[in-house]
């Protein structure tokens, strides 16, 4: 019988990706995946550290495992991503029924690994960092439907006072240009036409050229978009830092380029943005908004925050709400501040009562919510292009795709569309996503 395997992912879609990369590698030894952890015989959590709850659901999934494991003691147990590439060997102590363990940089050694951990006996960590070696060790991408995700750099150099993610990930790292458009074109030959390039901070990347000169992200962009089948063009996450004068103009200048961009800003205050050491002021991040909306009149901006930071006040978080406003944010992500050990904020002082921070939070995404809502209600009426992704989660007969500013249509449709544009309009702006009808398909 065909062994199995089920990954279980958490986190950004960074781990969303990578797990994609680690059923290649399993595929091409022959494992199938499963979507049921009681069939599988290999089980992988591709884990994230960002904040102190996702950490703990490793543990409670793992006890799980472990019941598994005591019905079948051949079952082999993988911890991968983030709180793997931090913990290393004290998951093992910690969990010793773990059978590999090995990070976001040596995933493409997991075959590997199963093996030493059968051959030896003992349990296998691999956290290393040999960086860019796991692209050259993968197998080809491939793609099912209209989009495809593709990695064009890893890791994270800017080390915010918060955030472990530098610790886990490593340096900022490119992949070559080359093998980014190789990359492409492989992908739109299986019918890939949507492309979201994917990075830690994506407008750091700095590729390397085959005449040893390197190439920004803004010229990547320039090259992907003259390529031939490619049609859409999203990338994700940037920071506000690297926004250069370019890449802001690439959006008068790229049509493919989606009029959406997520650009986390995490407060809206600059002595809590100077403490969190982000390297800009909320008046520099208003004006890079304001020089996008300048090259793209219709950009929709959405973004991160981070609410209860060490000694934030109230006069610090009102400048987060109006900031807020005044920008016009489409839905965001927000937190509250988690602190992560070894980071330098994990060491502030901090005199704010959490009930305190829960409220500025709820305020914060009432808020958010609002806007949201607000842009969704305003596009009724309005014509939209999407790229139909499949079925639509709430009701099989019927299709869904995604909008540039990346809300979920619903609308009625023949299966045979999927992984094609049409153009919708859009007929009523439900919580969580909008109704339309279609108004042309491509021939
Ligand atoms: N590189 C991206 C974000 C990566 S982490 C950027 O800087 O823009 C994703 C989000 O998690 C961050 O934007 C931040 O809002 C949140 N985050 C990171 N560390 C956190 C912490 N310690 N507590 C709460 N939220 C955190
Ligand atoms: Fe973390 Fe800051 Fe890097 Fe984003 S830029 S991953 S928040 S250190
Ligand atoms: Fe989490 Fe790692 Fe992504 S910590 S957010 S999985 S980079």
């Amino acid at each position: 019988m065909t062994r199995k395997f089920y990954i279980k992912t958490f986190g950004c879609q960074m781990n969303e990706y990578d797990s994609g990369r680690m059923a290649d590698v399993l595929a091409a030894e022959g494992i199938e995946q499963t979507d049921s952890p009681e069939n599988a015989d290999v089980i992988i959590f591709n884990t994230c550290s960002v904040r102190e709850k996702a950490q703990e659901k490793v543990f409670h999934d793992l006890g799980r495992a472990r019941l598994l494991k005591q019905a079948r003691p051949d079952l082999v147990i993988g911890v991968g991503g983030c709180v793997a590439s931090q913990e290393g060997e004290a998951i093992v102590r910690r969990a010793p029924y773990v059978d590999v363990v090995f990070g976001p940089q040596t995933l493409h050694r997991l075959p590997q690994l199963i093996r030493a951990r059968r051959d030896r006996g003992c349990p296998q960590v691999d956290v290393s960092f040999p960086e860019i070696e796991k692209f050259d060790a993968l197998p080809p991408a491939r793609v099912a439907g209209g989009s495809a995700f593709v990695s064009v750099m890893e890791g994270c150099s800017k080390f915010c006072t918060y955030c472990i993610v530098p610790f886990t990930r490593g340096e900022e790292i490119s992949r070559p240009l080359g093998d980014v458009l190789a990359e492409i074109a492989g992908l739109t030959a299986q019918g890939a036409r949507e492309f979201t390039l994917l990075g830690q901070n994506v407008n750091a990347y700095r590729g390397a050229l085959d005449d040893g000169e390197t190439a920004d992200f803004a010229f990547l962009l320039e090259c992907v978009h003259e390529m031939p089948g490619v049609e859409r063009i999203r990338y994700t996450t940037s920071h506000p830092r690297e926004m250069t004068p370019r890449l802001i103009d690439a959006y008068a200048r790229l049509p493919k380029l989606v009029s959406h961009l997520h650009l986390p800003v995490q407060s809206g205050a600059d002595r809590v943005l100077a403490a969190m050491k982000r390297g800009y002021t909320a008046l520099e991040y208003k004006s890079i908004a304001r020089r996008l909306r300048a090259a793209r009149p219709d950009l929709s901006l959405s973004t991160d925050f981070i609410v209860g930071f060490p000694g934030e006040t109230e006069a610090d978080f009102e400048a987060t709400m109006k900031l807020i406003e005044e920008v016009g944010f489409d839905a965001s992500f927000s937190f509250l501040y988690s602190p992560r050990p070894g980071t330098p904020a994990a060491e502030l002082a901090d005199d704010t009562p959490s009930t305190l921070k829960t409220q500025r939070l709820m305020r914060l995404q009432k808020r958010i919510e609002e806007q949201a809502q607000a842009i969704s209600a305003a596009m009724i009426g309005t014509t939209q292009r999407v790229l139909v992704e499949g079925a639509s989660k709430k009701d099989a007969g019927e299709l869904a795709g995604r909008t540039d500013n990346n809300r979920i249509v619903n609308f009625a449709g023949h299966a045979r569309l999927i992984g094609g544009f049409v153009d919708v309009v859009i007929t009523a702006a439900l919580p969580h996503s909008l109704r339309g009808e279609i108004i042309r398909r491509e021939s």
